[in-house]
């Protein structure tokens, strides 16, 4: 059985602060209270279907993310917030009616309000060994990798206190695909699994693994290895559905994930020396 996200009917009741051109996100709420937040996508760009399909893949190899849902926002609910928006950002146009949008249905993950960043790495590395789902943490690196995400810093980290234990949870996935706008150039980066070296990805989280991390890095690039066709598959058809993607990109997209699927495990060992602190690299020690 696959992973099924649930349709929610949900009401955005706020505006994440530092709203400027390219950034732009809502907090709402379903009937029951539970809070979201939620990206639109900006036009040109696929902000929103971004985040679904990162956390699709995440979940099935159980990173640590927040839980996802689709949320249904009613009209009436996205023309007040049309008219807030446009009136403290000339020009602004809420990206409600513009493709790739199906109605007013986004993808969503909880907004948990007390969470915190950790502002370094030595801070990282202190709040994660509190944590109860620390391993989790080692799963980004193959992740990000698959899905070309080079928006990986301190920020895209979050802490979370539940039940007395601390949690850690990896957010912000909407610039995967190189922060492909619309997946025009899909095409031209599919076997490109160079580290990220030279992009925007905070180098020293390479830095917090060492040589018995490193093998959960691989585990998990194993776990992207085993997923299904039919799981991508679904991905790519959800995808379709919600945000009325065309066939051109349905089948770009389908291409591109399967063909990173199968050489994510031997592209993360060749990357291995991207993690300076990890001296025992390569095949003979890789387990699969
Ligand atoms: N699910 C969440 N729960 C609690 N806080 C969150 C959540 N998602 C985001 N935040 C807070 O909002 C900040 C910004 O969120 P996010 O990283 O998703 O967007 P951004 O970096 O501002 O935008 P972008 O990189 O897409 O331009 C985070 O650093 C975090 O503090
Ligand atoms: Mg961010």
């Amino acid at each position: 059985m696959g992973i099924e996200y649930s349709l929610v009917d949900a009401n955005i009741y706020d505006i994440l602060p530092n709203f400027h051109n390219d950034k732009l996100a809502f907090l709402a709420k379903d009937l029951d209270g539970k809070q979201y937040i939620f990206k639109p996508s900006w036009i040109g760009h696929f902000h929103n279907p971004n985040e679904y399909i990162a956390h699709h893949i995440g979940s099935l190899i159980g990173a640590p993310l927040l839980d996802g849902a689709f949320l249904k926002i009613s009209a009436q609910n996205m023309q007040k917030w049309d008219k807030i928006i446009k009136s403290f950002h000339h020009g602004a146009i809420f990206p409600t009616f513009i493709p790739p949008y199906n109605n007013a249905i986004f993808f969503a993950v909880e907004f948990k309000q007390d969470s915190f960043n950790a502002k370094n790495s030595t801070e990282l590395q202190h709040e994660l060994n509190k944590s109860s789902n620390k391993i989790q943490y080692y799963s980004q690196f193959s992740l990000d990798q698959y899905l070309k995400n080079p928006d990986r810093h301190f920020g895209n980290h979050i802490f979370f206190k539940e039940s007395h234990k601390l949690m850690f949870y990896l957010i912000d996935f909407d610039r995967i695909f190189t922060a492909a706008t619309d997946w025009s150039n899909l095409s031209s980066n599919v076997l490109d699994f160079e580290c990220f070296k030279d992009d925007g990805y905070n180098m020293e989280l390479y830095q917090t693994v060492c040589n018995t991390h490193i093998r959960t890095v691989r585990d998990y690039a194993g776990y992207i290895e085993k997923i299904s066709d039919e799981d991508i598959e679904d991905i790519c058809k959800t995808t379709s559905h919600v945000y009325s993607i065309d066939k051109n990109k349905y089948d770009k997209l389908l291409y591109w994930l399967l063909q990173r699927r199968d050489r994510i495990f031997d592209s993360c060992l060749k990357n291995e020396p991207c993690y300076n602190k990890v001296t025992k690299r390569g095949y003979l020690s890789a387990s699969r």
